[in-house]
């Protein structure tokens, strides 16, 4: 471990042992705190139902992967607001003559996932298996379309090292919409390295080492969660490659508020493991959180809370991998799709309760600003208002009730891995812009949407670098690689507000320490990604490169690419 990470360890623990030190967020004086107190014993009333935990009940057990063999797409219903019901789409896993909804899976490198998926919903799907490095017939994401009543199977193995990934429908023109419905699910891959540092934190699955799926909706009075996009009857019927249905889909389209505002479909909720209003107990030690940000839309800032004091926290892993060493932050921005692998150590906070919320700051929907070139065609009848219901604002997430404990502490390890420096990649690069087409929508590189299957091509084993730009007249795009995941070599322009959070790097965020599928690029940046397209793939593999902005996606803005052996 370096010096000034030495340093940085020590004055987070300092800083969030409370006192003078501990500076209080946001820099608020006395009596903004005591409001700050005050609003917070206001939420903690409406903040009173448990956290559903995995392996409560039926839903979101965890189940070895290996052991699942099918997983059915069905209706189901679940109470999520009061006991009102809401219906609802579910995975369904049989393990072992075990029925599980929206299984946690759980698996180690060169395990096998052999599974049918039928699919027993209206609408046509696919399973996408985000994060991992995988074949094109097994990724879910192009032309493997299950239709409703029929069945298909995956068979891959787990090339990954430990990390949490996810899986969730991919199919052209409804993803969107299927994910709003309640599919998805976490799937956690764990190894030795994984191994040793949940030995040493001391945290047990489920208690003290807690998935968290934030997701934010809208349950209306009779339970109901509408989604309000646009329906496309283009999608339902036509060709199984969803990039030849995307040419002909015109959705993004605004009518009388109907349809997927130009800014993804938000909720008015923030639910946690489909609880609204959630609370835990957890004992004074270190405890771990695994989050995946698995809303359509919203993006947060996510941080710890106690009175008007920031709780600092170590990231250990961002997507699906774990960093070489843990890192101090005291907030972190969480983009749709992105995961992040946390600790925090309970004992900086006094017995009672410390919130975990998501902190204000400016969503950057700008790409209305007057200043653009591009004519907003599609949403200008509406004013753009900063955030969407209640995106930027500052607004609880999680109410954790710490208590005192007689369990050991536990200890934050100084390193996680050993440390491998992602080494060179080629000079040349490889350019996107995000950003609108002539018609409002949402494309990369103008092109609405990509229009062919394989927009370029790429050499296996290559070591690309990628160069992501976001015009300053536009909105934060969550960008994701199917297949590879990989490093963010830097990044420019960038706005002053996610600017900084890597003390140590003034021009990294903190998740960019460590490898993602899934980068968020803000209004005015460009980010240069190295991706290294190693893999043991027989043949041509065709991939996609999105924003995880789901109505984004949908509406097209995504492009299809191959990845070719040499030529012999
Ligand atoms: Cu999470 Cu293209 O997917
Ligand atoms: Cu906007
Ligand atoms: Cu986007």
């Amino acid at each position: 471990m370096s010096a000034p990470r030495r340093m940085l360890l020590r004055a987070l623990g300092a800083a969030a042992a409370g006192g003078a030190a501990a500076g209080s967020w946001l820099r608020m004086g006395s009596s903004e705190a005591a409001a700050a107190t005050a609003l917070d014993a206001s939420w903690r009333v409406r903040y009173d139902r448990p956290l559903a935990l995995p392996g409560a009940g039926s839903w979101w057990s965890p189940l070895p992967a290996a052991q699942v063999s099918t997983l059915s797409v069905v209706p189901v219903q679940r109470a999520l607001r009061g006991h009102l019901a809401t219906p609802l789409w579910a995975y369904a896993a049989e393990a072992k003559g075990r029925t599980v909804l929206n299984p946690i899976l759980i698996g180690r490198p060169g395990d096998a996932v052999r599974l049918r998926v039928h699919n027993r919903i209206t609408q046509s799907t696919t399973i996408h298996w985000h994060g991992f490095a995988i074949d094109e017939q097994n990724d879910g994401g192009m032309g493997t379309a299950i239709e409703p009543g029929s069945m298909r199977d995956c068979d891959w193995l787990i090339r990954n090292a430990a990390g949490l990934n996810w899986y969730h429908p991919h199919a052209g023109g409804t993803s969107a919409e299927q994910v709003w419905r309640g599919l998805s699910g976490l799937f956690l891959v764990e190894d030795d390295v994984s191994d040793r540092l949940r030995r040493l934190l001391g945290v047990r699955f489920g208690w003290t080492d807690m998935p968290l799926v934030i997701q934010d909706r809208t349950i209306d009075r009779t339970g109901a969660m509408p989604y309000a996009a646009p329906s496309a009857p283009a999608w339902s019927t036509g060709p199984a490659d969803p990039f030849a249905e995307a040419a002909r889909a015109s959705v993004c389209t605004t009518s009388a508020g109907t349809a997927a505002p130009m800014h993804g479909m938000h909720g008015k909720d923030i639910l946690v493991n489909a609880t609204r209003f959630p609370f835990v107990r957890l004992p004074r030690r270190w405890v771990r959180f695994r989050i995946l940000n698995g809303s359509n839309a919203r993006l947060y800032r996510l941080g710890f809370t106690q009175g008007n004091r920031m709780v600092g926290a170590a990231l250990l892993g961002t997507d699906g991998a774990l960093l070489a060493e843990p890192q101090p932050i005291r907030s972190i921005f969480l983009a749709p799709a992105q995961r992040i692998d946390i600790a925090i150590d309970l004992r900086q906070a006094t017995p009672g309760d410390v919130w975990l919320k998501t902190l204000p700051f400016d969503p950057m929907h700008a790409e209305s600003d007057p200043a653009r070139t591009l004519q907003d065609t599609a949403s200008s009848d509406r004013p753009h208002a900063h955030g969407e219901q209640g995106e930027g604002a500052l607004e609880p997430v999680l109410r954790i009730e710490a208590v005192d404990t007689d369990e050991a502490p536990g200890a934050l390890p100084p390193a996680i891995a050993e440390h491998r420096p992602p080494g060179h990649f080629e000079d040349t690069e490889r350019h996107f812009t995000l950003g609108q087409d002539r018609r409002g929508q949402w494309s990369i590189s103008g092109a609405f949407p990509a229009s062919t299957a394989e927009a370029f091509r790429v050499q296996r084993g290559a070591r690309e670098t990628w160069v992501v730009h976001n015009p300053a007249a536009g909105m934060p795009h969550p960008m994701h690689l199917h297949g590879f995941s990989f490093n963010v070599l830097g990044r420019s322009g960038t706005p002053a507000q996610p600017n900084g959070w890597d003390p140590t790097h003034p021009s990294h965020l903190a998740q960019d320490r460590g490898r993602q599928d899934t980068v968020l690029v803000w209004p005015g940046e460009t980010v240069r990604l190295g991706v290294d397209f190693a893999h043991p793939f027989a043949g041509p593999q065709r991939y996609m490169f999105h924003c995880h902005n789901l109505e984004h996606e949908v509406a097209g803005m995504m492009v299809g690419f191959g990845v070719h052996p040499r030529a012999a």
